[in-house]
């Protein structure tokens, strides 16, 4: 297992649109594995493959408090949302101390394939609602701060660049 680099937004490469895994082969099982010891090291609750610059339908997510529970879901589709929204604050391992409310689908019907190429569908509400459809944005290139009005999102982009120059010094 291994840890890996987590971009940064404004990264260009956040946008790029993810295609579908082909076989969940040793290659995707090795990338989950990274994944999550990625997630779990920087003490985030979802990571998208787009986040790891790998621009495959992949996302680990982790909602338990004993960080305990992995979901694995690959090629993830949502089969049902419910009409009725919810807005909860959001923060994003790749906008780090950002966090800001976002309207989501309360509930969500996620059908993928597990680790083990196994199709499931996942019935997710709450807190695993909103991870699953945000980690879900990130493989179609978005970030929650997309949702936020251009004069935050500016905001955010000009802290984000001045912290990452700093880090650089
Ligand atoms: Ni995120």
């Amino acid at each position: 297992m291994a840890i890996l680099p987590i971009l940064c937004y404004p990264d260009p490469r956040l946008h790029k649109v993810a295609q579908p895994v082909q076989t969940v082969d040793a290659r995707i099982q090795a990338l989950v594995s990274d994944m999550l010891a990625t997630m779990y090291d920087a003490h985030g609750i979802g990571l998208a493959a787009t986040q790891i610059d790998v621009h495959e339908r992949l996302v680990v997510i982790d909602v338990s408090e004993e960080r305990n529970e992995p979901l694995v879901l690959i090629n993830p589709e949502i089969v049902w949302a419910s009409p009725d929204k919810h807005v909860g604050d959001e923060g994003c391992l790749s906008v780090p101390g950002i966090y800001d409310g976002v309207e989501r689908a309360a509930a969500v019907h996620v059908r993928a394939l597990d680790a083990q190429g196994q199709s499931r569908t996942l019935e997710a509400e709450g807190l695993l609602a909103v991870c699953v459809q945000h980690e879900m944005d990130h493989l179609m290139g978005k970030v929650f701060v997309e949702y936020l009005s251009p004069l935050k999102r500016n905001r955010i982009k000009t802290k984000m660049l001045k912290q990452q120059r700093e880090a650089h010094e």
